[in-house]
């Protein structure tokens, strides 16, 4: 664990008047697949238990941030946003109540015009969760503003307090600065990790979970019902909170292990078994609610059956949604993909899949 202290990340003095003119800054966000789940928060954004994934390398946003000096400054922050070239005020406020958590870190924010211009590579409402990528590529863009303001920053550091930002921003969004396997959440047995920002996963990981490949099935786009912020929220007076905590608490130490011996069974069963999890919190919380959908059903009941009839190793998780992330090394991938191609179209939206990886180097 880590014993790092939130004060390290106030810029005390920065130097506006470096930034004459209007100055442009750019960041990729990746998305991220959660295999130990991060379900449930205190005050703060401070997750109720640690939490590892995998960054995506293909599904992601990109961010420009373009910096005015302001004339006329106020106590009111000054930001435009434009999705796909067009100008979005409906993301108006979820970025505005992300400056003003971010504002004790980074007081300069009130010294500038925002245009932030920004879009994805993977489709809009395409169910693929972009609040990680966003706010991931936001946090980067404005770390990278501070470089250029007489402050200097360590690669490290800079990373560090991109994750730290972006964590008030989304809470699993502070995965997504890194690549390859991430750790978020203090976990007495992973050296650095901490509630505050998330580190790379520091320890051995076997050679099979290098390359994993991830297939994202879209089984239902629409908006979700239940937000996640109102999921995290029902975790608070939720019957089963300690023992499902304590659960992911223990689920992290099995990782470790497996991550480093390859059991690339064992992997499978533990994250199939968390993503159930996730899902059972939700149909066990008050009020209850049920993100999975009928073809989220079948989806998981034919891998189950390839695995009991072919002993190939193919394994889901799912997110806060209905959509199907499927997990598979590169050992079977041609069986997997004749598999995928024809058994599982007719269960997803208008044949509609994104073909992802994990990497870890
Ligand atoms: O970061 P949020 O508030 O969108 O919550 C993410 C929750 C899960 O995706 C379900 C799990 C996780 O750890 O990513």
């Amino acid at each position: 664990m880590s014993s790092f202290k939130k004060s390290a990340f106030i810029t005390k003095s920065y130097n506006v008047s470096s930034i004459s003119q209007e100055y442009t800054l750019k960041a990729i966000g990746s998305s991220n697949i959660a295999l130990i789940k991060y379900w449930g928060k205190k005050n703060g954004q401070i997750p109720a238990n640690p939490s590892i994934s995998y960054t995506l390398t293909k599904s992601h946003t990109c961010s420009e941030l373009i910096c005015s000096p302001r004339k006329n400054k106020t106590d009111d922050f000054s930001i435009k946003v434009v999705f796909f070239g067009k100008e979005r005020s409906d993301f108006l406020p979820k970025i505005r109540e992300f400056f003003k958590r971010i504002l004790p870190y980074c007081l300069y924010l009130l010294d500038f015009d925002f245009v932030l211009n920004t879009h994805n590579n993977f489709p809009h409402s395409s169910g693929i969760a972009s609040s990680a990528s966003s706010m991931s590529a936001l946090a980067l863009c404005i770390c990278e503003l501070e470089s250029h303001m007489g402050i200097t920053l360590s690669e490290d550091f800079l990373l560090k307090k991109a994750s730290f930002l972006s964590r008030l921003g989304s809470g699993s969004a502070c995965r997504s600065i890194y690549s390859g396997l991430v750790v978020w959440g203090a976990h007495e047995k992973i050296i650095g990790s901490d509630d505050h920002y998330a580190i790379p996963y520091p320890y051995e990981v076997h050679k099979v979970f290098h390359r994993f490949n991830n297939f994202i099935l879209l089984v239902d786009i629409s908006p979700k019902k239940v937000s996640s912020t109102l999921g995290h929220k029902l975790m608070n007076k939720h019957p089963y909170a300690k023992e499902r905590f304590l659960a992911a608490y223990k689920n992290i130490q099995e990782l470790i292990f497996i991550l480093k011996n390859g059991d690339v069974e064992a992997f499978g069963t533990l994250i199939e078994h968390e993503a159930l999890s996730l899902h059972a919190m939700m149909m066990t919380a008050y009020p209850s609610f049920v993100l999975m959908k009928p073809d989220t059903l079948k989806i998981i009941e034919k891998v189950w059956n390839l695995r009991r009839e072919q002993k190939i190793s193919l394994y889901f998780t799912l997110d806060a949604g209905a959509n199907v992330h499927l997990l598979y090394p590169e050992k079977d991938i041609e069986k997997i993909q004749d598999f995928i191609n024809q058994e599982l179209p007719m269960y997803t939206l208008e044949n509609k899949f994104i073909r992802d990886s994990c990497r870890y180097d």
